[in-house]
């Protein structure tokens, strides 16, 4: 078996080998962003993504936090010691895109506040980088893909797959026609945890005092205090689609990108809630299938009752073979042998006699006769260098500075997030729904 390393020249960069990656690009740098060579940015949302996001941000010595706003105080209190205790916090996002001296946001507010969160930000001229899912409803897409064309700002929606080398190997795997013809993709996502269904601890400090709980709520309908719902969002269906949109939102983004595809004509899904009842009103079982334009179907499967064996993961299915995620990335090549002889025993026997001493049917029926590299050939790949955020991050900066083109731009954010909306309309009407580019229909 092949087995081979992967390393991005991005990574290669990052990793110093050609240099550092603020050096590197500071050569290069137009003035476009800002007259220094900083790019500074303001949190919308400075929450657990946004913690992890400004420890990645520390590679990217050009970037600069220089606000965040937030809900809970903690949180902002927290993200200062995290950046230094340089920056300005606050609670209103319009503090942060309404000042001249940011250039870019980071917005990883709850879903239901990514629409507002991206609109206001973009037609202010902001950049952004708008955490998954990019939409709370289908149709939200629309505007955002809008606004980011207006003033052709530099969108980067969250979900990194697609800056991974393994996942770009398998992009090109199945461009150059190595899996044959590509029908279906087989992808599941497994936990069997109370982190992994989203219960997770509440600060002891929180209150009324410390929440903005109607700040949290926005558009969403009017409820009393609940420090459940502020911290475990996700289990809700006014803020958050669940699974979908938390969870396989990120399997369709690289489903999207390495079959080069972009929305589902039609999906079928079904779901239920059969264990965590007592802590949500989303489902915690989903199967779902996805049917593309493009040729291919995709079945998706996850539950929060058992972890699968290794937490899930996905097969791209090809007439010529496999590709398998999970532990790095193998190409199979399909192992088939036709296999008629059951069919022609029952001939003449003269005839069937004749059929199986035919060489062409030998080479197809016994792989015996085969030569063996016929049956060989399978790889594994594995991704040296550093984590896909990075690269993913530094796309975004790319585009903020050069107007280069993103993988995960507004559009392409769209159509991820409209995968997950689909399934859950789906599963909701316990009907097929069709999705024309305006609207979405059931039957
Ligand atoms: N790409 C990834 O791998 C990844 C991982 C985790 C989360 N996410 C995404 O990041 C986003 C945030 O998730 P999280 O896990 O950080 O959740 P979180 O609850 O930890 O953080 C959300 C923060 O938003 C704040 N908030 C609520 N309403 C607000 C408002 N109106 N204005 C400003 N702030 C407000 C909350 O106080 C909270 O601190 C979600 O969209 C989630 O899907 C992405």
């Amino acid at each position: 078996m092949a087995q081979r390393f992967l390393v991005s020249r991005r990574d290669f960069m990052r990793t110093g080998v050609i240099g550092t990656a603020g050096l590197a690009m500071g050569a290069t740098r137009p003035a476009v962003v800002a007259p220094s060579d900083r790019i500074t940015i303001g949190m919308i949302g400075a929450g657990a993504r946004a913690h992890q996001l400004v420890e990645a941000f520390k590679q990217f010595p050009e970037m600069e936090v220089v606000a965040a706003c937030d809900a809970y105080t903690g949180r902002l209190h927290r993200m200062r010691d995290r950046t230094g205790r340089k920056i300005d916090i606050m609670a209103d996002y319009r503090e942060i895109i309404n000042r001249s001296d940011i250039d870019a946001v980071v917005i990883s507010s709850p879903d239901h506040w990514h629409y507002r969160h991206s609109v206001d930000s973009l037609n202010a001229g902001k950049h952004a980088y708008i955490e998954k899912p990019l939409t709370y409803s289908i149709e939200e897409g629309l505007d955002i893909i809008e606004a980011q064309k207006k003033l052709n700002l530099a969108v980067q929606v969250g979900s990194p797959g697609p800056g991974g080398v393994l996942v770009q190997k398998a992009r090109q795997m199945i461009r150059e026609g190595k899996l044959g013809q590509v029908t279906m993709v087989r992808a599941s996502t497994n936990r069997n945890t109370a982190s992994g269904a989203w219960i997770y601890p509440i600060p002891p400090d929180a209150s009324p005092k410390t929440v903005d709980w109607d700040l949290f709520l926005g558009s969403a309908p009017k409820r009393p205090y609940s420090p459940e719902r502020f911290f475990r969002w996700r289990c809700y269906k006014d803020y958050s689609g669940g699974m979908s949109t938390d969870l396989y939102v990120h399997t369709c983004t690289t489903i999207n990108y390495v079959m080069g595809a972009q929305i589902p004509e039609s999906v079928m899904a079904m779901g239920g809630l059969y264990r965590w009842t007592r802590s949500r009103d989303v489902p915690d079982t989903i199967n779902a299938s996805l049917k593309y334009r493009e040729g291919f179907m995709v079945s998706l499967s996850g539950t929060f009752n058992n972890q699968g064996g290794s937490g899930g993961g996905m097969r791209i299915l090809g007439t010529e073979g496999s590709l398998v995620f999970g532990g790095g990335l193998r190409f199979i090549p399909e192992r088939v042998n036709e296999s008629n002889g059951w069919i022609t025993d029952s001939w003449p026997k003269d005839l069937a006699d004749a059929y199986i001493a035919d060489p062409a049917v030998r080479l197809e029926e016994m792989p015996s006769s085969r030569p063996q590299a016929a049956v060989e050939g399978e790889e594994v790949y594995f991704s040296e260098g550093q984590a896909s955020i990075l690269a993913h991050i530094q796309e975004w900066l790319d585009a903020i500075r050069n107007g280069s083109a993103t993988k995960e731009n507004a559009e392409v954010g769209h159509h991820a997030a409209a995968c997950a909306h689909m399934i859950n309309s789906s599963l909701e009407m316990e009907k097929t729904v069709y999705w024309d580019g305006q609207h979405l229909t059931a039957k």
